[in-house]
Order: C-alpha cells, then sequence, then structure tokens
C-alpha cells in the first residue's frame, strides 16, 4: 500500500488538503490519519480522523474520538465498524454510529454525533476542506502497513 499522501492547494477561496487517494480505501472500508490542525491561536493541535469510503462509492469523514469517553473509536479492537460493517462502532463500549450521519444511534452516547470533518474528492484524491493543516513528516500513517481494511490498532495516551 501506498504511502497517505498530504498536501494542500487551493480551490477558488477554499483550502483543500490533499490526504490520500480515492482509491486507497476500499469500498465498505475506513482509513485513519493523525494530523495536526492549526487553532485559532496559531498553535498545532492533534487532529485525528477516519475516511469511510461506503460500499456506494461514498465518502465520510470524522474526528476520530468517540463522544462518550474521547477515546479513539477503533480502541482495543482495531475496527472501525459493526460485525456487518453497516456501522461505526466505537472499541470500548460498542456504540454504534450512522456510517453516513455520524449520529450514535445506539450506545452510552445514544443521540450525541460524531465531529464531521468536510471532505471533497477532487481529480481522484480525498480532500479535506476549510481546515488549516500543519505540514509535516509526522503525516504518515505508522500503521498503514495492516490487513486489508486499513482498520488499525491504536493506542492513545
Ligand atoms: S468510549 Fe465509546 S462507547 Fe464508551
Amino acid at each position: 500500500m501506498s504511502e497517505p499522501v498530504i498536501g494542500n492547494l487551493m480551490s477558488g477561496h477554499i483550502e483543500v488538503f490533499v490526504v490520500c487517494p480515492a482509491d486507497a480505501i476500499e469500498r465498505s472500508g475506513a482509513m485513519s490519519f493523525s494530523l495536526s490542525r492549526i487553532d485559532d491561536k496559531g498553535e498545532s493541535r492533534p487532529f485525528p480522523i477516519i475516511v469511510v469510503r461506503t460500499f456506494g462509492n461514498d465518502y465520510f469523514g470524522y474526528v476520530n474520538r468517540c463522544p462518550h469517553e474521547n477515546v479513539w473509536l477503533n480502541i482495543g479492537s482495531g475496527t472501525f465498524f459493526s460485525a456487518d460493517r453497516s456501522f461505526l462502532r466505537c472499541g470500548r463500549h460498542g456504540a454504534r454510529f450512522e456510517v453516513d450521519t455520524g449520529m450514535c444511534i445506539d450506545g452510552p452516547c445514544d443521540g450525541q454525533s460524531l465531529e464531521p470533518v468536510a471532505l471533497a474528492v477532487i481529480e481522484g484524491d480525498v480532500c479535506l476542506c476549510g481546515v488549516k493543516l500543519l505540514e509535516d513528516d509526522r503525516f504518515g500513517d505508522p500503521f498503514g502497513d495492516s490487513d486489508e481494511s486499513m482498520d488499525v490498532t491504536i493506542h492513545p495516551d
């Protein structure tokens, strides 16, 4: 698998960042990225995201943080999905989220939502829109050689 690609380009007045080739993510798959964003004070903040590709070929992006206890969704099991892949799932207490809305429909954070990330597919690349990212070498996904679904096991501090 190729390394995730991060780069920026200007599209009209909106800054967009290339995250990865659209085909790098399998249909019904997801991939995580550990990015850094620049906040309002100009400081760098961790910005972990997941990009989900549906079987129908839509892409959705969310901050990789469960609204229940703020852990990464794929904590523990390493997977982002429920067993039948119909929902995103938090590995800690099993909350399930709609893939296309990020809304929790079952679990301790029922009714809360994942934080959406605006994405666009531009010329074959998945791009992040409207977020100012810090660009440096830390954008490579250290878990990039994980299994074919690109789910990864992550243990946040
Ligand atoms: S931390 Fe995600 S369901 Fe509890």
